[in-house]
Parts: C-alpha cells; structure tokens; sequence
C-alpha cells in the first residue's frame, strides 16, 4: 500500500461539523475496504455535540475517543498537539486527514507534520479575510501544512494558487452535500422534532461564532433581531453561546419572548427536518451555510456577519451577508418574506460525489508516492 508506512489513514475530527462532514469520507473508506482509524479529540465533549451524531449518522465508533482538556484555545491547542502527536506514534499512520478548521484540525495537522507524516486537508482554500477569526488563523495554517488539498470549489482552489501552497490541489465538492443526500431521507422518516415546534411558519437560527456571541453589543444586537423579527425563530442553542446568553439578562430576554423558541442543540437528523421545514435560515455557521444549497433543501440565508468564506452561496443568490445590526436584519427577514425566492437547483458546493472524490485522490496518491517531499 504505501512504502515506509503501515497504510493506514488517520482520520481525526474534534467537533460537530467535523464529524457531520467526515461521516460521508468514512463510509467510502469502508466501502473500499481502505484501513484506517478514527480519533474522536473531544473537543466538543457534550453528547449532543458529538457521540450523538456518530450514532445518528452510523458511524463504527471510533477507536479513540480522547478528552482533551477544556481550557484557553491557545493550551486547548497544545494538549490536542500533545494526545495526538502520542496516536500519531502509536498508529504511524500514512495519512493524517482532517476536515475545516477548528483547533483540532491546527493542532492535529502540526502533531502529524512534525512526525514527518503528511496531512489531507478536507474543506481547504476557503477564505474570510477576516483575521478576527480563529478559524481563518487555523485554515490558513493548515493549507501551508498540508501535502493534499481537497478544494470544495475551485474559488477555494484560486484561494491556494495564490497563495502558493506546496501540497497538491484537488477540486472535489464539499462533503457536507453528501451527508445531506444520504440522511435527508431518513431525517423525513425518523425524526418527529416538527412535532414539538410551535409555529406553522418559522425562521430556524443559529449562532455560535466566537467573534458574535463573545461580544456583548453584537449578541444583544442579535437577540434583538430575533425577538423582533417578523417571522418567529427557532433557535437551537450552541453551549458557547448558551454561557454567553446565560452570562447576561439575553438568555430572559430570549426566554421570556413568544416570537422565539429555543431548543438545546438538535442532532443531525432533526436539524435537517427543521431547515427543510423552515422558512428561511438566520446563521453565522459555515455547514448551515452550504447545507443550505442542497438541491433537497434550497433555503434562503442570512449570514449574521460581516464576511462569508462561502461566497459561492453569495453568488448563486442562496445567501445574504447582512451583518449583525438588528435593524439590517430585520429589513432583510422582510425582503425574504416579500419576494419570491428561486435559486438554482444545483449546489455551488458540489453534487454528493465528493466523499468519493476526496477517497479516490488517497488512494491514488498513496499506492504512487513515498512522500518524499517530507
Ligand atoms: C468550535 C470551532 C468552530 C466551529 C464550532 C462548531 C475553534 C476555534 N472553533 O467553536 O470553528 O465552527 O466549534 O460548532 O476550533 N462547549 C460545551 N460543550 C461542548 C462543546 C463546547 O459546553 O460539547 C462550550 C465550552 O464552554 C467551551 C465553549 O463551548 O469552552 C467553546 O467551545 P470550543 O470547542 O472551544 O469552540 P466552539 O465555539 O464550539
Ligand atoms: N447542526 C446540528 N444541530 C444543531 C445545529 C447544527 O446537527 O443544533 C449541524 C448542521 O446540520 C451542520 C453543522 O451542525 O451540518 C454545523 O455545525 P456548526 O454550525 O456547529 O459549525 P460550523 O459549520 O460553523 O463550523
């Protein structure tokens, strides 16, 4: 399989997208028979953040589910370099494969290069120029590490030329379509969250960017938005911004509103039904985002920040970059609910092959290249 190495790949997430939009490459894996293991870093540690959805989307449990230490992101950081660098010995992977990035997919990509092992970057060469965010430090570091790139889109693969990155590029599709395609059917048929739900007719929200919810001025603009908003939110809570809304008189606000229902965070299969079931989508998330384009889901968004590294969905008209003032917001909720919407009905973010692709890519490059170039 490969020289040097035991041709094993390393499969490494840490948090709900991760798992979300790895779950789709581990299938192929199996299917193709490719050995490899799966670590669980824990970062997001919750069960309904994450054991939650390797059950929902069928996934063998994975060999190490490790529990890295909830701490600053910059010692978060070290001692996920540090437990991964100790599986990295132990398993002396051939591949290290990470997806998006979070700080495990930082600390994990540096733990395996610095064991000379080289690492797939999943979701490579997406670019927010916004350098408030942890995640652009994190996905611009991990692209100048990564010996393959798997582009979804090939602005993302512009992104990595210009910049020069040294690894090789492929343009694959963003894995997340896949799991919508494979799990839509069965969120239909399994999950009965509708049920609990009190409007006919709603807008599903999310938050939880660091640059949102840790800054009091911009949360309390956003609750604002959605205790005002002319259709009525549902709103499942992510736990950092749960601290947050709790930290301050936002979470009574919340409460106390008729126009906004809050939920703990949903697993996998009710959050489909209840985008599929929504009106449109209120987000800072990136998964929502590209979910969101799915040909089976086709919603409109609006993006509660000032940047998007997703500007695929900006240009095929799906998504919206309103910013976090409440009353833009509003305007926006309005304009959505006064004009008719039709976008396309592909997604800019691939056609449900890209787990194949990504796949396809290793085992080429791995049966034909000794990584010398480490
Ligand atoms: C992380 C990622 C972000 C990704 C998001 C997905 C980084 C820098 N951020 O953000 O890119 O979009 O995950 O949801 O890697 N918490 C719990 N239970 C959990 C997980 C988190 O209570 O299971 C709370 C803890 O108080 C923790 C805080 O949320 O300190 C933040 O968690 P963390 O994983 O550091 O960042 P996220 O905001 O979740
Ligand atoms: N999601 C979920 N339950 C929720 C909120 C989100 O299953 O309550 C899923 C959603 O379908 C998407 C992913 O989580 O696939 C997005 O994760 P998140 O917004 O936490 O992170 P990001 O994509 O911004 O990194």
């Amino acid at each position: 399989y490969m020289q040097g190495k035991n041709g094993k790949i390393l499969v490494i997430t840490g948090t709900r997208p991760e798992i979300i939009k790895m779950a789709p490459i581990i299938r192929v894996l199996q299917k193709n028979d490719v050995p490899f293991s799966h670590a669980h870093i824990g970062q997001h540690y919750d069960y309904n953040m994450s054991q939650q959805f390797i059950e929902e989307l069928g996934l063998p449990s994975p060999e190490y589910f490790l529990k890295v230490k909830r701490n600053s992101p910059s010692l978060q950081t070290s001692h996920i370099i540090g437990l991964t660098q100790k599986l990295i010995k132990r398993i002396k992977p051939s591949l290290v494969l990470v997806e998006g990035d979070t700080n495990t997919v930082l600390a994990s990509s540096l733990a395996a290069l610095k064991q000379k092992i080289p690492v797939g970057h999943v979701e490579a060469g997406l670019r927010s120029h916004d350098l408030r965010m942890p995640e652009e430090h994190n996905r611009r570091l991990v692209d100048h590490l990564s010996a393959y790139l798997y582009a979804p889109t090939m602005l993302a693969k512009m992104n990595l030329e210009f910049e020069n990155v040294w690894g090789k590029i492929f343009v694959t599709g963003n894995t997340v379509v896949d799991a919508v395609m494979q799990h839509m059917p069965l969120a239909e048929a399994k999950s009965n969250i509708i049920d609990k739900i009190y409007f006919d007719e709603y807008a599903l929200a999310t938050l939880h960017r660091q640059e949102n919810v840790d800054d009091f001025y911009t949360l309390r603009s956003l609750v604002k938005a959605f205790v005002n908003s002319p259709i009525p939110i549902v709103y499942p809570v992510h736990p950092r911004s749960l601290k947050r809304l709790q930290e301050t008189k936002l979470w009574s606000l919340l409460f106390t509103s008729n126009n906004v229902q809050m939920l703990p965070p949903v697993g996998y299969l009710d959050f489909l039904v209840l985008l599929k079931n929504s009106r449109m989508v209120i987000t800072d998330s990136g998964g929502v985002q590209e979910e969101a384009t799915a040909p089976l889901m086709r919603k409109p968004v609006l993006v509660t920040r000032i940047s998007t590294e997703r500007p695929e969905a900006i240009k095929t008209g799906f998504a919206f970059v309103v910013g976090t003032e409440s009353e833009n917001i509003t305007k926006m909720i309005n304009y959505l609910l006064e004009n008719t919407f039709n976008p396309p009905s592909f997604s800019p973010f691939g056609d449900g092959k890209a787990a194949e692709r990504i796949v396809n890519a290793i085992m080429d490059e791995l049966v034909n290249t000794t990584f010398e170039r480490l």
